[in-house]
């Protein structure tokens, strides 16, 4: 199963969500930063001796062996990092994306490994984003959005973008669900973004609120004690069932009806 987080713009908090998703997850799981803009994931976590990630395993790595021909294994691709998470290491620089263009159908399909799932941090999506193969493939996609106007009206925007690659509300096509990064005691906000895209003609389901935590994202990334007890993840836990059960919609099959 590839869960893919992205946003429309801004930067609402997409790579710490996917972080906050994998860290939570129920089953085996990596983190992959495919962000095209030049990875997050490499800068802001440590191995677990405390030293820095290699930049050179990665996707960088996973793009080469894809273009060499060879298997699209994910795992030689992975490394872990402190507090115990697999991640795929994204690019350091936008230039290096450039060079992965032809490949991203093979990457996104290395995104599918029989032994785990996998959570993407796609970053900002942009119409026409080299990584659309990554977003098509998903079993879900999880757009963040900060509770603003102006950032509402760029998420209707990009989901009028979205709604051809990925087939938006037509059988078979992927599942997306817009998560709302908001305050803890702002139980309105979900419901007001849902009505809000729904006046627009875009029916999206809100999965639901993100916290607004600045001290809880930061202790998730220092795997600091005490850090699974903030707003953040606690509202993390609250979003799970909702992005699994997105997810599933599209890995299981549609019942068959019994002939009478
Ligand atoms: N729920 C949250 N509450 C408070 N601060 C947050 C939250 N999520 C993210 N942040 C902060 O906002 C900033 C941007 O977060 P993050 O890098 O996750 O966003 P992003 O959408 O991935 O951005 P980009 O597209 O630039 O990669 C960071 O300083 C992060 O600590
Ligand atoms: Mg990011």
């Amino acid at each position: 199963m590839l869960v893919a987080v992205a946003s429309a713009k801004g930067s609402p908090g997409a790579t710490a969500l996917a972080v906050l998703l994998a860290s939570l997850w129920p089953r085996e799981v990596a983190l992959a930063d495919v962000d095209p803009a030049g990875g997050d994931v490499a800068l802001r976590y440590r191995s677990p001796e405390g030293t820095p990630l290699l930049e050179d395993r990665g996707l960088l790595s996973l793009g080469a062996a894809v273009r060499r021909g060879a298997d699209v294994a994910l795992a030689p691709h992975l490394q872990p990092v402190a507090g115990g998470l697999d991640v795929l290491v994204g690019v350091s620089a936008p230039e290096q994306v450039a060079g992965l263009g032809p490949v991203w159908g093979s990457v996104a399909a290395a995104l599918h490994p029989a032994d785990r799932d996998v959570v993407a941090d796609c970053g900002r999506v942009l119409p026409g984003a080299a990584l659309m193969p990554v977003l098509a493939g998903a079993d879900a996609v999880v757009l963040v959005v900060q509770a603003d106007v102006t950032a509402l009206a760029h998420l209707r925007e990009r989901l009028a973008t979205l709604a051809e690659p990925l087939r938006l509300g037509e059988p078979g096509g992927v599942p997306l669900g817009v998560v709302v990064r908001a305050g803890e005691r702002d139980p309105r906000a979900a419901a007001d973004v849902e009505a809000l895209l729904a006046s627009g003609g875009a029916g999206v389901p809100v999965l639901g609120v993100i916290a607004e935590d600045a001290r809880g994202v930061r202790a998730l990334e220092t795997a600091r004690p005490g850090a699974g007890r903030t707003s953040f993840v606690r509202s993390g836990r609250s979003l799970l069932p909702g992005v699994l059960a997105l997810a599933e919609r599209r890995t299981t099959p549609a019942p068959v009806l019994a002939r009478r």
